[in-house]
C-alpha cells in the first residue's frame, strides 16, 4: 500500500489517500456479474434480495442488523449471567405446547404413525425446570409456530425466555426493567426510565383500543355516549344507545381545515373495519360545531361533547356509534394510528415502554362456542377468582402481563398454575376433557403433584426487540435466514418435496391437495 500521486488523492473517500500497488498476484476465484448492485439495494424485490441472502447480507445496512444482534445475544445472556440465572437448553423435537398457534408436525421413522411438535415455545419445559429445583431459568431459545405470517411473524422466531421460583410480578418486574435498561444503554446508550407504567387492560381498550397501546402520543379515545344519552334527533346514535352500544371518538387537533375529501377517506378508513361510519364536527367556537349532522343537535348537547372531549377551536371531532364493541375498538385503534402518523404526533426518537396488567384469564370464543385461554392455559387465575370458574369464567382473573414497547407487543407472561387441582379445573374451563389433559399434559399434571413451587415467567420476542432497535419495519431485515410472507426461503427453496423412498420409510402416503 502506497500513497498516491498528490495530483490524484480523493479526499471525499475514506481510502482515497492511498493505493495499492499489485507486484504478483493469485486469482483466489472469480465472480460473475451479480443479480443485484449492492449499493442500489432499493428497487430490489424481497424475493430477489431473499435468494441471494449471501449478497444481500454483505449490504452495509444488512451488516450492521447482523452484528447488532450477535451485540445483543451477548448483552441479554451476560445480564442473565449476572443476575445468577442458569440457562438451560429445552427440546425441539417435542410435544405440543400450545400457544394460540398451530403446530409445526416432523413423522417419527422410529416409531411409525407417530409426530413430534415443534415447540411453540419452551413453555412446559420450563416450568417443569422449576419443579426440578432451577430456580432461576433462561433461554435464547428458537420457537415454532405454523400461523399467519405478517411483518411482525415468522414461523421459527427467537424468544428471551425466563422462569423463576418463588416470585411475585414485582419481582419479575424488576428483573425485566433491569434488561430492558441494560439492552437500551449497551445497545444505543441511551438510558430509559424504569420503573414501567402498568395500565389494567381494560383501560388500554377503552383509551387505546387495543392492548398495545403507543404512548409515544396522547389522543386518547373518549366515550361520549352519555352526552347523546338524553335523545337527539340523529337517528343512529339513538339507536345505537338503546341497542346498548357505545358511542365513541377522538379529537384531531387542528384538523378543522380537513377538506370533504380528506373526511371521506377517514370515513373510509374506518368503515374497514365494520363499523357503520365516521360522524364529524369541526370545532369553530365550543358550541359551534360545522357538520352535516350538527342540525340534528341542541346546541347544549354541542357544548356538552366539546367541554366532555376537551377540543377547542380548530379541532375535529371524530365519532364512531355502534353496538359492536369490537368493532368500535378496531376501528378507533386504527384510527388513532393513522391520525398520529399523518398527523406527525410521534416522535420516533423516544421509547415508551408499559406494562399491560389485569387480562381476564379467559376469552369467549364466538366461532368454537367456548372458553379459551387469554394467553395460554398455564396461566394462574387471582386465587380468590378461582371459585368464579364455574359460574362466571368471563370474570375470572388472571396473574399475567404483556410488555408494550412503542405500541408493539414485546414481551408475555405470567404467574402459573402449580396446582394440580387448580390446573384440573382450568382445563375443564376451556373444554379439555380429564382424558384429552392426560393425553397432552400428563406429565405436567403429574409433576405438578410432585412438590412443583410457585412460579412464574415472561417470553420476549427477540426479533421484535432487534426490528424496533435498529428502527426497522420488518423482522425479517433483522433475521439473517428468514421466510418470505407465505412460509418459503426463496435461497434453499425449502419446503420442498422429498422422495418417495423417504415417505416410503416413514409409512406416508400424499393425499390430493389442492396444487398451487
Ligand atoms: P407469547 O406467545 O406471548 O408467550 O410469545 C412471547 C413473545 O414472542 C413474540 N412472538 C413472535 N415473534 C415473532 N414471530 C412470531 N410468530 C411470534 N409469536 C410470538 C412476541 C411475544 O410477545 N410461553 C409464553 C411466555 C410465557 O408465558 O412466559 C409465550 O410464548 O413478542
Ligand atoms: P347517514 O344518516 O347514513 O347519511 O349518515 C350521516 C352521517 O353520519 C355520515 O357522516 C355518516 O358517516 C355518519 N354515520 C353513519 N353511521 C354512523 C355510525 N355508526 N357512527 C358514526 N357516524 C355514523
Amino acid at each position: 500500500v502506497t500513497h498516491r500521486p498528490p495530483e490524484t488523492e480523493n479526499p471525499n473517500l475514506k481510502t482515497g489517500e492511498v493505493e495499492v500497488r499489485v507486484t504478483k498476484y493469485d486469482i483466489l476465484n472469480t465472480s460473475m456479474p451479480l443479480p443485484f448492485q449492492l449499493d442500489e439495494y432499493s428497487p430490489v424485490s424481497e424475493d430477489v434480495r431473499l435468494k441471494y441472502r449471501y449478497l444481500d447480507l454483505r449490504r452495509t445496512e444488512m451488516q450492521r442488523n447482523i452484528l447488532f444482534r450477535s451485540r445483543l445475544y451477548k448483552v441479554v445472556r451476560d445480564y442473565f449471567y449476572e443476575k445468577g440465572f442458569v440457562e438451560v437448553e429445552t427440546p425441539i423435537l417435542t410435544k405440543s405446547t400450545p400457544e394460540g398457534a398451530r403446530d409445526f408436525l416432523v413423522p417419527s421413522r422410529l416409531n411409525p404413525g407417530t409426530f413430534y411438535a415443534l415447540p411453540q415455545s419452551p413453555q412446559l419445559f420450563k416450568q417443569i425446570l422449576m419443579i426440578a429445583g432451577f430456580d432461576k431459568y433462561f433461554q435464547i431459545a428458537r420457537c415454532f409456530r405454523d400461523e399467519d405470517l405478517r411483518a411482525n411473524r415468522q414461523p421459527e422466531f427467537t424468544q428471551i425466555d425466563v422462569e423463576m421460583s418463588f416470585i411475585t410480578p414485582d419481582d419479575l418486574f424488576e428483573i425485566i426493567e433491569g434488561m430492558m435498561y441494560r439492552i437500551y444503554k449497551e445497545m444505543l446508550g441511551v438510558e430509559i426510565e424504569t420503573p414501567f407504567p402498568r395500565m389494567p387492560y381494560k383501560d388500554a381498550l377503552l383509551h387505546y383500543g387495543n392492548d398495545k397501546p403507543d404512548l409515544r402520543f396522547d389522543m386518547q379515545i373518549q366515550d361520549v355516549t352519555e352526552v347523546f344519552s338524553s335523545g337527539s334527533e340523529f337517528k343512529v346514535f339513538n339507536e345505537t344507545i338503546e341497542e346498548g352500544g357505545r358511542i365513541r371518538g377522538l379529537v384531531a387537533p387542528g384538523c378543522a381545515s380537513y377538506s370533504r375529501r380528506q373526511l371521506d377517506d377517514l370515513t373510509a378508513f374506518v368503515i374497514q373495519y365494520g363499523v357503520g361510519g365516521l360522524a364529524w364536527f369541526k370545532v369553530e367556537q365550543e358550541d359551534k360545531l360545522t357538520s352535516p349532522i350538527a342540525k340534528f343537535f341542541s346546541s347544549e348537547t354541542l357544548r356538552h361533547l366539546t367541554q366532555k372531549m376537551h377540543a377547542v377551536p380548530d379541532d375535529l371531532i371524530l365519532l364512531v356509534a355502534d353496538k359492536n364493541e369490537k368493532n368500535i375498538l378496531d376501528a378507533l385503534s386504527n384510527l388513532r394510528l393513522h391520525l398520529g402518523k399523518e398527523l406527525g404526533l410521534i416522535d420516533e426518537r423516544q421509547v415508551k415502554l408499559c406494562w399491560i396488567v389485569d387480562f381476564p384469564l379467559l376469552e369467549w370464543n364466538d366461532k368454537e362456542e367456548r372458553w379459551d385461554p387469554a394467553h395460554h392455559p398455564f396461566t394462574s387465575p387471582v386465587p380468590e377468582d378461582i371459585p368464579l370458574l364455574d359460574t362466571e369464567p368471563g370474570k375470572v382473573r388472571a396473574i399475567a402481563y404483556d410488555l408494550v414497547l412503542n405500541g408493539e407487543e414485546i414481551g408475555g407472561g405470567s404467574i402459573r398454575i402449580h396446582q394440580q387441582e387448580v390446573q384440573e379445573k382450568v382445563f375443564r374451563a376451556i373444554g379439555i376433557t380429564p382424558e384429552k389433559a392426560k393425553e397432552k399434559f400428563g406429565f405436567l399434571l403429574e409433576a405438578l403433584r410432585m412438590g412443583a413451587p410457585p412460579h412464574g415467567g415472561i417470553a420476549f420476542g427477540f426479533d421484535r426487540i432487534m426490528m424496533l432497535l435498529c428502527g426497522e419495519e420488518s423482522i425479517r431485515d433483522v433475521i439473517a435466514f428468514p421466510k418470505t410472507q407465505s412460509g418459503i426461503c426463496p435461497m434453499t427453496s425449502a419446503p420442498s418435496t422429498v422422495d418417495e423412498q423417504q415417505l416410503r420409510e416413514l409409512y406416508i402416503k400424499l393425499i390430493g391437495f389442492p396444487r398451487k
